[in-house]
């Protein structure tokens, strides 16, 4: 039996990815931004539109320093549907998340929800484009400029989609993209922040070197968050691909489908007027009331056929045991009751419509409850 994993990543030809590292032998110049990183950095700073970008050793270093950059103090509005990276990289600034709850459609932050939640504490909002659904970026750049509070968009999932026609790098004070191997884009493991503040970019700067403003002081509490150059010029290769690999997972996408749309109890993936998406998820939510099979029932089946989907995002984070029952799950009930029925299916660029077929066999032949398929 053919086993089918829920992410594929893409790889550049071998030939291409040698060629590009192969002058590393002669600068031996490894990391500590060299040249590849600083090349990556200049296209990846076009690509996703925005003003300035810097990169880093991964998406969730990327949130963690650009929220420590942007010097916050207090509460921040954020999303508990999301990856542990997000809720993590805020408490482990010493910063309050007060959890606000997503639109049932888009599932990023409700725009009309988060107002009642700021207090004289509250110093930024969190959102996440979650599965590459752009958040309401003006509702929430207009609630923060009345209010003045910073905006920072988790963007880890939004490489390479696009809302009126610009990248996520253009939207907010910062917006952090994750380059993890499993990503539309990826350079093995890699993140980078785009952000609009030449004086930020100066503290992420400090802060992923260790926090040294020259090679003898050290000015703030920094970390060790460089991209070398062998993940840099994986990224150069990657970059060259990305929109084939977007293209052939759309084909997957419009493949699903054509099996899963209008079939009672399932929600697809939201279609967003004015975004070009990147299909870097397909996250189905299962209705068991309607469709008759529960989100883990349907989960079982398909690992029963060798195929691996993914219950992403469960349990909110929220509910993390490290946080010790300090937050309220039932305040944030969209959230909660799709983190119950969600399910991400399958989707890589090499995946075939046979195979999309075949998971859709699985999915839509799965035993009711009462017996009847
Ligand atoms: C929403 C979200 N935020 C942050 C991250 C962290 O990115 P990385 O794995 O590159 O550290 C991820 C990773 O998948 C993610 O899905």
């Amino acid at each position: 039996m053919e086993t089918i994993n829920v992410t594929r990543s893409s790889m550049p030809p071998f030939e291409e990815y040698c060629e590009e590292i192969k002058e590393l032998w002669d600068s031996r110049w490894l990391t500590n931004v060299g040249a590849k990183h600083r090349q990556l950095q200049e296209k990846l700073t076009e690509y996703l539109d925005a003003p300035h970008m810097d990169i880093l050793t991964n998406g969730h270093l990327s949130l963690e320093l650009s929220l420590q950059a942007l010097e916050l103090e207090g509460e921040v509005i954020t999303t508990p549907f999301t990856f542990a990276s997000t809720t993590q990289a805020i408490v482990r600034n010493g910063l309050t998340p007060v959890f606000c709850d997503v639109d049932p459609i888009t599932l990023t932050l409700d725009p009309a929800k988060i107002e009642p939640l700021i207090t004289e504490r509250t110093c930024a909002i969190v959102p996440v484009h979650v599965y590459g659904n752009f958040c309401d970026v003006e509702a929430i750049g207009e609630i923060a400029r009345k209010h003045s509070l910073k905006v920072l968009y988790d963007a880890a999932h939004a490489f390479g989609a696009r809302y009126r026609d610009r990248g996520a790098g253009a939207y907010g004070d910062v917006s952090c993209f994750s380059f993890h191997a499993t990503k539309v884009f990826h350079t093995l493991e890699g993140g980078g922040s785009c952000f609009q503040d030449g004086a930020f970019g100066k503290r992420l700067a400090r802060l992923k070197n260790f926090g040294l403003n020259d090679p003898e002081t050290a000015t703030a509490w920094g970390g060790n968050a460089k991209l070398d150059e062998f993940r840099a010029a994986m990224g150069l290769c990657n970059l060259r691909h990305v929109e084939e690999e977007i293209e052939k997972r759309g084909r997957a996408e419009a493949r699903y489908r054509e099996h899963l749309e209008g079939v009672p109890g399932l929600r697809l993936k939201a279609v967003q007027p004015e975004v070009q998406p990147n299909h870097i998820y397909f996250p189905v939510l299962f209705d068991e009331e309607v469709f008759g099979v529960s989100r883990d029932r349907v989960r079982d089946a398909l690992g029963e056929q060798g195929i691996s989907a993914r219950k992403y995002f469960y349990p909110l984070t929220s509910t993390f045991p490290c946080y010790q029952g300090r937050f309220d799950p039932g305040i944030t009930p969209i959230a909660l009751e799709a983190s119950r029925q969600v399910l991400c299916l399958p989707m890589y660029g090499e995946l075939s419509g046979e195979t999309v077929d075949r998971i859709c066999d699985v999915i839509l032949n799965c035993p009711k409850r009462g017996g009847a398929p």
